[in-house]
């Protein structure tokens, strides 16, 4: 079950090198949990020095987010605290979760490793707290809406490490999930993910060069700063080329594209499409700078640490609600999964029902595994017509079944109008035919 996951997701294994770099910048719970988990610190240093600089500043990134996402979290008062995703931080074991209703969402292959391992560590402690990890897709409301089961508003939803994965359709799907949720428990949704390549490039910026040369590049920066720009000006096109080489590295090992209408990279237009995205779904953002909650940092010193600070002057905390007056959402709805597959000698048939996301995709790849290992395959069938939505971890299944014909023998009929987008806006309606 876990490989076929991985398969159909393989963007939670990014989820462990949070940890690594929270170890790195000396965090003592995440070097204790990383050992427990089997995670190998070592192989995280580098012998290239540009490699290792970025690396440096990977690790002050990472600790930079965490921290002040913490900090960020106490100072909004919620007693429950739904951090989506968890992935593998040590932030059950923080001491202002003590006194709070922590709930950690994220794929079920993360959840069902992280909880039994928190409920050791803090029965080894002696430690009671009110920590659950739930498995759930971000984009299926039925599967948050259950890990909230008995949860006691106002809540204070934390995404750090998500937006970004996610293509325009999941994010829509999400952004309404986000809003049902606020709509039913009251509170904040927090994050720090839509000026994500802004706040990795400014500590680019701070780390990799000397101290002078940082200093003056983060006195010239401003709201509306390009930071590849910046970053290209002062450090040459090779600081820009090793940060793009190692944001491919990362999207092309989680066979994902990058990019989607929340993300900001430093244009007032995107500023302003990423603000019109949130109110379509009934929400606004209030935007507060980062700086307002710097935390103290293991990996930095005191003077890269300022310097930070005052780059975080111009990159943003997005605090998140709803907006009173947006037209009223329409019922999340059930959509169960379901697959059937029928051979008819060389040609697939295929139907789908409901939603095929991270939580169900693993058993459709099983099902198209199984069926395809018994016959000679030609022609696959996709009947559509009661598939409700598709998401990237389903999409990659219809493209193993692609990949294993000849170009145009994948055909989808019965396709409505939401998939037919996400189709499009995938570029899978390239690839196969659409009856
Ligand atoms: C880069 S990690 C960030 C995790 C954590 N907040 C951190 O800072 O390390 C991305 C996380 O998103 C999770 N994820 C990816 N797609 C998801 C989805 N559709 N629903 C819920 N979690 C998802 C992955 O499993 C992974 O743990």
């Amino acid at each position: 079950m876990d490989e076929l996951r991985e398969r159909t997701n393989p963007v939670f294994n990014t989820a462990k090198a949070t940890l690594l770099q929270l170890a790195q910048a000396g965090h003592a719970d995440a070097a204790m949990m990383a050992e427990k988990l089997g995670l190998d610190l070592a192989g995280m240093t580098y012998n290239d020095d540009q490699k290792k600089a970025m690396g440096q500043s990977n690790v002050a990134t990472l600790e930079l987010r965490y921290r002040s996402m913490n900090a960020f979290i106490q100072a909004t008062g919620a007693k429950t605290v739904v951090d989506l995703p968890c992935g593998y931080t040590p932030r059950a074991l923080e001491d202002f979760i003590a006194d709070k209703h922590y709930i950690a969402c994220d794929l079920p292959a993360v959840a069902e490793e992280m909880g039994p391992l928190v409920d050791k560590i803090l029965a080894e402690r002696g430690q009671k707290r009110d920590v659950a990890y739930h498995g759930v897709d971000a984009t299926n409301y039925a599967s948050l809406r259950a890990a909230l089961e008995g949860a006691q508003g106002p809540l204070c939803i934390t995404t750090e490490g998500l937006l970004m994965y996610f293509t325009d359709p999941e994010l829509a799907a999400l952004l309404d999930n986000i809003r049902r949720i606020l709509e039913e428990f009251g509170g904040v949704w927090i994050t720090q993910d839509p000026e994500v390549s802004r706040v990795y490039m400014s500590m680019t910026i701070v780390v990799m060069n000397d101290l002078a040369k940082a200093k003056a590049t983060v006195d010239a920066l401003d709201g509306s700063a390009d930071m590849g720009a910046v970053l290209k000006a002062m450090a040459g096109d090779k600081a820009q080329s090793t940060l793009n080489a190692s944001k491919k590295t990362f999207s092309g090992e989680a066979d994902v594209k990058f990019g989607n209408v929340m993300l900001v990279k430093g244009a007032p237009e995107q500023l302003a499409a990423a603000m019109d995205t949130l109110r379509a779904h009934g929400l606004k953002a209030e935007l507060t700078p980062v700086a307002q909650r710097m935390p103290k940092l293991g990996s930095l010193d005191g003077e890269r640490t300022e310097l930070a600070r005052q780059a975080m002057e111009h990159i943003s905390l997005w605090t998140i609600t709803t907006d009173g007056d947006a037209v009223p959402l329409a019922d999340a709805g059930g959509d169960t999964f379901g697959v059937s597959i029928k051979a008819r000698g060389g040609v697939m048939d295929v139907a789908l029902r409901g939603r095929v996301d991270s939580l169900t995709a693993p058993e459709f790849l099983a099902a198209y595994e199984k069926a395809a290992g018994a016959m000679d395959l030609t022609d696959v069938h996709v009947d559509m017509s009661a598939l409700a939505y598709i998401s990237s971890a389903g999409l990659r299944v219809l493209l193993m079944m692609i990949k294993a014909v000849q170009p145009g023998h994948v055909a989808l009929s019965g396709v409505n109008d939401t998939v037919r987008d996400i189709l499009a806006q995938t570029g899978y309606a390239d690839m196969v035919t659409v009856k």
